[in-house]
């Protein structure tokens, strides 16, 4: 057993080493937001609404694509990620594409401590509460930075998907892990990145499991009122290699909608 430093450090080293892989892949496409697409789903952007002139933080940013493409849309955007990569990255976009934004670089746990703004919104997606040990402390970091009225959102991997093998010859919905969140991480080898398939990463990542029971409590016990909590039938990702890619941008399930993949939650600050 290691200590929590040693995990975080091998997840930051983990994404330092992914952040140019993703920034030449098609699954990110710098070149097309260069030339103007945005990087968020159509769920997310219906689901924040309009951000003209409110004050966004996006936690978690890896190198700044959605944070941009917020800014984009007219919000005043801060992002911040402890990757050293993805925030040179970030600030490099930002300054290439005159899009103004702030990016910080620090773990997230640490986020208060070198920042002292308030946000009118707080979002993160996809891919974000596996890297974290504690929801309760990640919670208390969401309330700390939301104005009184200001909201929070995510949308991310459905937990239950994590109960599923997920090998690369894996044909079906297979149970083989455990839903519950436990306080020791599962190591994983990271042989590539689900960004690009062909070029190998070889680093071991240390990631934790959370039911849907810690993400909502953690924020109700923060002090947020959850205005809506949705489940949804596809994945952002290619998630279990029998997924099959829909017209709408996500994947689907084959034989049709049987379990959720993503799930989306908006709660405010009162
Ligand atoms: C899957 S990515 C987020 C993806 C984002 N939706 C995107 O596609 O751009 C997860 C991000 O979490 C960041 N991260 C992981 N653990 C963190 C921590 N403890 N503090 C801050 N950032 C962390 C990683 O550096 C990475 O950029």
């Amino acid at each position: 057993m290691k200590g929590i430093d040693f995990y975080l450090e091998s997840n930051r080293d983990l994404w330092d080493r992914l952040v140019p892989i993703h920034a030449r892949s098609r699954f990110y496409d710098v070149d097309g937001f260069r030339h103007g697409d945005s990087t968020l789903m159509q769920l997310e952007r219906e689901e924040v609404g309009d951000v003209r002139d409110k004050t966004l933080l996006h936690l978690q940013c890896h190198f700044g694509l959605d944070t941009l493409s917020w800014g984009r849309q007219g919000a005043r955007v801060t992002g911040a990620d402890f990757s050293p990569a993805a925030i040179d990255l970030a600030r490099a976009l930002s300054a290439e594409l005159a899009v103004p934004a702030r990016f910080l670089c620090t773990n997230l746990f640490d986020l208060p401590a070198m920042l002292a703004d308030r946000f009118d919104i707080i979002f993160t997606s996809y891919g974000v509460l596996c890297w974290l040990p504690d929801l309760d402390k990640w919670a208390d970091v969401v309330a700390h930075f939301l104005n009184p009225g200001g909201f929070f959102y995510i949308a991310e991997g459905h937990p239950l998907v994590s109960v599923f093998a997920n090998e690369s010859d894996t044909k079906g919905l297979q149970v083989t892990g455990s839903y519950f969140h436990s306080p020791e991480p599962t190591r994983w080898k990271t042989d590539v990145s689900y960004a690009d398939p062909l070029t190998p990463v070889n680093l071991p990542s240390f990631e934790w499991t959370h039911s849907l029971a810690d993400i909502l409590n953690a924020l109700i016990r923060a002090g947020l009122c959850v205005d809506f909590f949705h489940e949804f039938p596809f994945s952002f990702y290619q998630h279990f290699p029998f997924l099959v890619k829909g017209g709408d941008g996500y994947w689907h399930l084959p034989q049709g909608d049987l379990i959720p993949m993503t799930f989306s939650l908006k709660a405010t600050k009162p």
